[in-house]
């Protein structure tokens, strides 16, 4: 049986925060495999988007502006966990903020997403990256975090986030969101020591962003690795999967619940599954009762909800979350969510309908668990 969920959360400059107390939280007793009354629930792009109350703050400030400034940044954060009563607080920030933090100029345009002034195009292009010095390139981000951390104290664990190496360099390379990253591909195929140079490059920056996080305070982290599912399983193995791994490896010491996280990917599981992550998060492609089986009994899970569900009829919302919370089955290490972010029309009605569904499923059976540990 592979050991996977570790037992203390031990950071050395942790802040006045008591971490027992934290780890005490309903979000981390399941994010370690212990067994809670009800899962836990978090919904992935919570904060932004669809509160009113951020949309007061967009009128007046660009998402960077909000990113730039602490207090505004945790405001953001704080808003879901007030509004929803969710069981766990995401950082606010942007998976694209540690490459402006090293000079990438890039836009992020409303309702399309990140827009480099200048792609990376040839392997030389490459070289120009530098790697992030956290505390000095997005110290705003870290700071973020610690002001988060004192407000909610010990009551909600706080989730810390990077981008995956996939995902940032396929940024980096197509300049703009895109529908088949065919760009990004060619270029892994083509240069594939320039690939691996950039790869390596992003894996540094952000083991180095992760742990920064990490001394800030947050309790679990996710890895956002979003477009990773345009890829076959082989070229997963060769050109990521070592570079994932190695993000893993190098937290796994720390001891924390960690997610990764992927849409479309489902072909790459039997991969995605050997990289070190504790909890898998799954979009709403599978029955969330075959993703476990395979995937495996060592591991938590997340997601699966379709977040288009949320913008249909209240019994529709209501009977896709009772059918995500009994494919779950009370099984210890599930983690209510959506698949892959909220849509940006989700109303505030429909994200506490899902909320109130989980509070009051009730969990009959809670196996005896192989996952965790004691
Ligand atoms: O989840 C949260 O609520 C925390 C904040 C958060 C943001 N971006 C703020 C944001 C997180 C976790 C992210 C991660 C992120 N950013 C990902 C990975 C997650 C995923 O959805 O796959 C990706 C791919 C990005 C890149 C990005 N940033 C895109 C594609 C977009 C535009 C898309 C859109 O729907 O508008 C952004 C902008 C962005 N980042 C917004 C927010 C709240 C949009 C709203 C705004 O501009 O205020």
């Amino acid at each position: 049986m592979q050991y996977r969920f570790g037992q203390q959360h031990s950071v050395a400059s942790a802040p006045e925060v008591s971490w027992q107390m934290t780890e005490q939280s309903l979000f981390m007793q399941a994010a370690r495999g212990h067994p809670t009354a009800r899962p836990p629930v978090w919904f992935m792009r919570q904060a932004g988007r669809v509160l009113p109350e951020y949309r007061a703050m967009r009128e007046r400030w660009s998402l960077l502006d909000i990113c730039a400034q602490p207090e505004l940044g945790a405001e953001v954060a704080l808003q879901p966990v007030r509004r929803f009563g969710v069981d766990a607080a995401i950082l606010f920030a942007d998976i694209m903020l540690p490459l402006i933090g090293v000079g990438v100029a890039l836009d992020l345009v409303d309702d399309v997403g990140p827009v480099l002034r200048h792609p990376i195009a040839t392997p030389g292009d490459v070289r120009r990256l530098r790697d992030l010095e956290p505390e000095q390139d997005v110290r705003h981000v870290l700071d973020t975090i610690s002001l988060l951390k004192s407000e909610l104290g010990d009551r909600t664990p706080v989730i810390g986030f990077c981008g995956a190496p996939f995902t940032l360099s396929a940024y980096l390379i197509e300049g703009m969101p895109s529908r088949d990253f065919a760009r990004s591909r060619a270029f892994m195929l083509s240069h594939p020591d320039a690939w691996h140079e950039l790869m390596q490059r992003l894996t540094r920056s952000m083991i180095a962003y992760l742990e920064a996080q990490l001394a800030r305070g947050v309790d679990v982290v996710q890895l956002f690795d979003s477009w990773v599912g345009c890829l076959s399983p082989e070229d997963y193995r060769t050109h990521v999967a070592p570079y994932t791994r190695a993000i893993f490896a190098a937290l796994a010491p720390r001891k924390c619940p960690t997610i990764h996280f992927a849409t479309g990917a489902w072909a790459l599981m039997d991969e995605m599954i050997h990289d070190g992550a504790t909890i898998m998060s799954v979009d709403w492609r599978v029955p969330l009762d075959d993703a476990w089986a395979r995937i495996g009994p060592t591991f938590g899970i997340q997601g699966n909800l379709d977040p288009a569900a949320l913008l249909g009829p209240p019994e529709m919302i209501e009977q896709r979350t009772h059918d995500v919370l009994r494919r779950a089955g009370g099984r210890p290490g599930h983690i209510f969510n959506v698949g892959h972010g909220l849509c940006a029309n989700t109303s505030v009605e429909s994200v506490l309908r899902v909320v109130e569904c989980v509070h009051h499923y009730p969990i009959v059976v809670q196996e005896p668990m192989t996952l965790a540990t004691a």
